[in-house]
């Protein structure tokens, strides 16, 4: 059986070595490419902390496969076995405009199933992690499970994109949502918004395109803390594809999916 305490260890050592090598670079000039579209950046850095990653755990672990989002990782196609599913920098928009408010996000996962989540928020030096069954941590403080809570008094991570015109879902739908909501927050971090829900600072966090290594740790995380991660339609999430994604606590979530979201006839 794998030594999760080991591999935990192992993997958060090479977090904060690897929040070092991107603290070392903020002062320099980054080369910045677009990917997909003049939104989706890259930069060398996103780049070479994944190769970082991909370089430490095949020496140390050569029978563990690796999903990178920067490709540099392997040929995925079926979860068995232990998978390690990277994002080297989620939230990269604020990395290069703010140089904060992003961070490493790493879901290890054996036959599919979540056994390890970290994410860190490099510049605050703030650590998320959890060993499946074990907690959920930030830094040394237990993360507590989370609340019951309804709309009037929930707070969501929510992009405006999905109440404007878009190709995925009619506005209507979610601005119906948004208008009975306390609130809603945009954090520019998938993992971050993720963590932020563990933590109990959101409520829940709503995107209609996310990829696994942008929910692969918090979905641990959330889940372990009493939480629910779907994708809207209230199926699971596919962990090798693009998703819908409905993360929420107790209570908000049967809420959403059956007021607003009408259990996914839309
Ligand atoms: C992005 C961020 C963003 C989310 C995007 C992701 P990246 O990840 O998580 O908050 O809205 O869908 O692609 O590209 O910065 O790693
Ligand atoms: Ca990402
Ligand atoms: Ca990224």
């Amino acid at each position: 059986m794998p030594n999760w305490k080991e591999i935990d260890l192992q993997a958060k050592q090479w977090m904060k070595e690897a929040g070092e090598i991107i603290k070392s670079s903020l002062s320099r000039t980054l080369k910045i490419k677009t990917k997909s579209n003049p939104n989706d950046l890259v930069t060398e850095m996103d780049q070479a902390i994944e190769q970082f990653f991909i370089k430490n755990i095949k020496e140390t672990y050569p029978g563990h496969r690796i999903i990178g989002e920067e490709g540099f990782g392997d040929k995925v196609t079926q979860l068995d076995g232990i998978v390690w599913l990277i994002d080297p920098i989620d939230g990269t928009v604020n990395f290069v405009h703010m140089q904060r408010n992003f961070a490493i996000s790493i879901g290890i996962y054996e036959d599919g199933i979540g056994r390890i989540g970290l994410i860190y928020d490099v510049i605050r030096d703030e650590l998320y992690h959890t060993i499946r069954g074990n907690g959920v941590f930030m830094n040394d403080l237990p993360l507590e499970q989370l609340d019951t809570v309804q709309v009037p008094e929930a707070i969501i991570g929510l992009n405006t994109t999905w109440v404007t015109k878009n190709t995925r879902i009619n506005p209507a739908i979610l601005g119906a949502l948004v208008k009975d909501l306390r609130g809603t927050r945009s954090y520019g971090s998938a993992a971050l918004e993720m963590a932020s829900v563990a933590a109990g600072r959101l409520d829940g966090y709503i995107t209609l395109r996310l990829a696994p290594w942008d929910f692969a740790a918090g979905k641990i995380m959330v889940e372990e803390l009493g939480g629910y991660v779907t994708d809207l339609t209230g199926k699971s999430i596919n962990l090798l594809g693009q998703n819908s994604v409905l993360v929420a606590k107790p209570g908000l979530y049967e809420e959403i999916l059956k007021n607003y979201l009408n259990n996914g006839n839309w």
